[in-house]
């Protein structure tokens, strides 16, 4: 049994930054993260956490699915920036939304939503499941080093979910997972213990920009083959693909290098810049929401991140 897609939401917090704010606070500029990013301003939390974030995009999912919270029968949510270490973001999203079904989260860092859907999509082919929650929810501004120009100009805040049922869209689907930590990483800091001797990096996203700009161009290219292969479609056939928001320059090559044209990719990094885990779902509710997708398009999802990780999934709309 497969899974189709009931709803999606998505939230982004009110404050905008623009380059031109960041400009006064570290050495850049405009013009530099525009052509070499392609960011012109992304929304920053002032009051909302991400569990909040999460919970208002969870609501908007489950009123475009035309479901209530209490008919949940699974919430799994992906994060790397939650507000607790424990309850986990799904479990605080569960509270404030008011469902009672179980609920976890997965951590694969800007692929995460790609792993909780397959997750999600594992849950229900077993049954017993009628409808689960899937989002990605993201505060990245708690975790940046804000005097760091070669990663505090790249991402932003926002949360985005879509409810699941049992179905027949999800046509194909591969995740991927290399254990590295020199390339990109999120150090937890030192933390209390009087005992622990070993140095540790203090808490912030560390990213060697280039090894990630390569690792994403393969990576998309290579988990869209696979997913088409595995569908039996050539990747000219796909209608819509949702990139993660990392880098315009990424998603150009990428196109390129598939021969997909760049107006099949939904791209919003200029507004919205990169929110790890939310990017995709934030994107796709976009497209879901701008009347575009018509009864049997097909749409790639897929992301790539810290892990260093990779997924895609092939969904029928
Ligand atoms: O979501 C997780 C996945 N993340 C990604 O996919 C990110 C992938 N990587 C990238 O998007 C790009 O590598 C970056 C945007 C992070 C960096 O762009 P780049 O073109 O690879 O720049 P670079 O790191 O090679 O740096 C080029 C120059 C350096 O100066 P020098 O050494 O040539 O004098 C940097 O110090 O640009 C400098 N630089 C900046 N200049 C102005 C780095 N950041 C900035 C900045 N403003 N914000």
């Amino acid at each position: 049994m497969s899974i189709q897609i009931l709803g999606t939401g998505s939230y982004v917090p009110e404050k905008i930054v623009t380059n031109d704010d960041l400009s006064k606070m570290v050495e850049t500029s405009d013009e530099w993260i525009t052509q070499r990013v392609g960011v012109r301003e992304r929304h920053v939390s002032v009051h909302e956490s991400a569990a909040e974030m999460g919970a208002i995009a969870a609501q908007r999912a489950l009123e475009a699915a035309g479901i209530t919270a209490d008919q949940l029968g699974l919430i799994v949510g992906a994060t790397v920036s939650a507000d607790y270490g424990c309850p986990s973001l799904s479990a605080a999203i569960q509270n404030a939304i008011g469902a009672s079904c179980p609920a976890f989260d997965v951590n694969s860092a800007c692929s995460g939503f790609m792993f909780a859907l397959d997750t999600a999509a594992a849950f229900i082919a077993r049954g017993g499941i009628r409808y689960a929650l899937v989002l990605g929810a993201e505060r990245l501004s708690r975790i940046l080093d804000w005097t760091d120009r070669s990663t505090c100009v790249i991402f932003g805040d926002g949360a985005g979910a879509a409810v699941v049922a049992p179905g027949e869209s999800y046509l194909a689907s591969h995740l991927f997972t290399s254990g590295n930590d020199s390339v990109l990483s999120i150090p937890l800091g030192k933390g209390n213990s009087p005992f622990y001797e070993k140095d540790v990096e203090p808490l912030a996203v560390h990213m060697s920009g280039q090894e990630t700009f390569k690792f994403a161009v393969k990576q998309i290219v290579g988990d869209i083959k696979l997913i088409c292969e595995q569908a039996g479609i050539s990747p000219e056939q796909i209608d819509y693909i949702v990139p993660h928001q990392a880098n315009i320059r990424i998603i150009d090559l990428a196109a390129r290098r598939l021969g997909v044209p760049m107006e099949k990719f939904i791209v919003n990094i200029e507004k919205i810049g990169n929110t790890s885990s939310a990017s995709v779902p934030i994107s796709f509710d976009g497209l879901v929401r701008s009347g575009k997708l018509k009864k049997g398009d097909l749409i790639v999802l897929c992301a790539f991140g810290g892990g260093l990780s990779s997924g895609a999934c092939l969904l029928r709309w």
